[in-house]
Order: structure tokens, then C-alpha cells, then sequence
């Protein structure tokens, strides 16, 4: 096999409390990526679509093939590699764009080389292209594009990620209101240190959700959706973020905060009407502040990044 298609999932990272540590997976939308060896040695990006030109071309600067690279590092070939890139997730928009396009070649490279690599390797070579992106080698997007599912990322050094075996059935909304938020700058404006009575909820609220969602306890997943430590500040770049929390859990939503580094927010609810529901009530209320918005509603999406052709 020279040539495969790929496509790999927007995520939701954070979830609230877990900053940098918790992430999963949903259904749309996804990025595609074509890739294809060639007898010219090196990787190079063939073409990028769907991002209005944004994105750079230069191997070095793209998340895709900053990917690939890395693991033909790691595995020693020096095959030629063109990439297209089909952008369907938005830049800047929380959903893990960049990591969904390093997601998605690198599941293509791997099946190029007959799956070298497990899933749980092409980790850290997707963590690469993060440092590329955004300064910070952040794994709760790249892991769950890769694994599928809810994951969790114990700790960084070294590298432990487990993907939560969850008995809860959620559907998340996502709404992504027309801003852009560049991970960079949403990461500057956080305090570099926490409070020992931050860090004593922030963890309470972590362990609640992994308790919650391994033993279906809805009430404890919508207590445990609280982050103290990002959102305080980050939601100020949202406007009316506190209200239409709120809103969101009168329409029923377990919870809901901001996905990722924003602007997008996401929200999770125990059935599908009562995520459509809070998906126009986030429209609505975007509508309001004279911005136009995107919603989405999925499963979790238990498989991650997949071939499609
Ligand atoms: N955990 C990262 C952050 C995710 O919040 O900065 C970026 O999408």
C-alpha cells in the first residue's frame, strides 16, 4: 500500500477540571489527511484545503508533517512522504484542530509502515507538532484523536496515558461561536502557580468525574464539571459565559464549560434531544452577543482516528 486516506476527530480537552491532563473524542468533525510515499526522499505538504490559505506549507511548520517526521525519526526510514491536508475542524477554535490533523497523518504513516507503532506511541510523536503549534507539548488532544474514547493522561514524565473505561452514555455539544483563539494566547493569560485550596478542588472535582463516569453517576459527572483553575480566566474572552452556563443547565445539561483553550464550549448531557436542546440555546445566546455560531451534537467517539480509503 503507497497511498491512504485518514480522518481523525475534533476533541474536547480539559473537560473542566482536568487542565492538560483530560481529553475525549467526538464524532464531527473530523480532519482528513491523504497521504502518500514517494521516491523523492522527504516530507513535504502537497496541498492544504479548507483552512482559506492560513496554514503553512513549509514541512517544518505544519502539525501533519512535523508528525510524520518525528516518526520516521523514531522508526529510522527516510521514505518520501506527500501530505494533503483537508481541513474541516477550524483554526483556533478549541476543538483540537491542530492535533486532529497530526492525528490523522500519523495514523496514515503507521499503516503505510503495517502498523509499526501502537496507537499509544504515535502519542508523543503528535505532542511534537503540538510544541510546533502552540509552545506546549499538551497531550489531552492528540491522545484522544489517536485512542478514541475519554483518556486521561496521568503524567508526562515519563508519558502515562490511560484511556478511562467509561459506563457512561453522553452526548456533547459543541458550539463554536465565529472567534478566534489562538492556544498560544489562551495559554499566556494563565497564572503560572494555584492555590493549595485551587489544587484541593480542582482535584476533588477530577477524581469526581473519573468516579462518575466509570460508575454511570450523572449527578456526580454534572457536580464534578468545575474548573477553578482556567476557566475563571479564559471565560472572560467569552462573552456572557456565566449566564449561559447557567442557561445550558436549565435546559438540562449535566454540565458545561469551555473546550480546550476556547472559544468553543462544549456541554454534556445524559440524551441526544437534551444536547440539540442546549446546542441552540449556546446558538441562541451567541445570536445575542452578534456572533455567529457552529453547533455539533455526538457520542463520544470510542475509536479515534480511522482509515477511510
Ligand atoms: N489543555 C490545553 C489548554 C488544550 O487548555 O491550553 C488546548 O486545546
Amino acid at each position: 500500500m503507497k497511498k491512504v486516506k485518514v480522518a481523525a476527530p475534533a476533541t474536547v480537552a480539559n473537560v473542566c477540571c482536568g487542565f492538560d491532563i483530560l481529553g475525549f473524542a467526538v464524532d464531527a468533525p473530523c480532519d482528513e489527511v491523504v497521504l502518500t510515499l514517494t521516491d523523492t526522499p522527504g516530507v513535504t505538504m502537497k496541498s492544504i484545503t479548507g483552512d482559506g490559505g492560513r496554514l503553512p506549507l513549509e514541512a517544518g511548520k505544519n502539525t501533519a508533517s512535523v508528525a510524520v517526521q518525528s516518526y520516521l525519526n523514531a522508526i529510522q526510514e527516510s521514505t518520501g512522504v506527500a501530505i494533503e491536508l483537508i481541513k474541516k475542524l477550524p483554526l483556533g477554535s478549541g476543538m483540537g484542530s491542530s492535533a486532529a490533523s497530526a492525528a490523522a497523518a500519523l495514523v496514515a504513516i503507521n499503516a503505510l509502515f503495517d502498523d509499526r507503532l501502537s496507537r499509544s506511541e504515535l502519542i508523543v510523536h503528535a505532542m511534537e507538532s503540538e510544541r510546533i503549534a502552540c509552545g506546549s507539548a499538551h497531550a489531552d488532544n492528540v491522545a484522544p484523536s489517536l485512542l478514541g474514547g475519554f483518556v486521561l493522561v496521568r503524567g508526562y514524565a515519563p508519558l502515562d496515558v490511560i484511556k478511562v473505561p467509561i459506563k457512561a452514555k453522553l452526548f456533547c455539544t459543541l458550539a463554536h461561536p465565529h472567534l478566534e483563539l489562538k492556544t498560544e494566547d489562551s495559554r499566556k493569560v494563565l497564572k503560572p502557580t494555584i492555590s493549595l485550596k485551587d489544587a484541593i478542588t480542582q482535584n476533588g472535582n477530577t477524581a469526581g468525574l473519573m468516579v462518575g463516569l466509570m460508575s454511570e453517576d450523572y449527578e456526580l459527572i454534572g457536580r464534578s464539571l468545575q474548573d477553578v483553575i482556567a476557566e475563571p480566566i479564559r471565560s472572560l474572552f467569552i462573552p456572557g459565559f456565566d449566564q449561559v452556563r447557567n442557561l445550558c443547565k436549565e435546559a438540562g445539561a449535566l454540565g458545561c464549560g469551555i473546550s480546550g483553550s476556547g472559544p468553543t464550549m462544549f456541554a454534556l448531557s445524559k440524551d441526544q434531544h437534551t444536547a440539540e436542546k442546549v446546542g441552540q440555546v449556546l446558538k441562541a445566546h451567541f445570536a445575542k452577543n452578534n456572533l455567529n455560531s457552529d453547533s455539533h451534537v455526538s457520542q463520544i467517539n470510542l475509536d479515534g482516528a480511522k482509515i477511510i480509503g
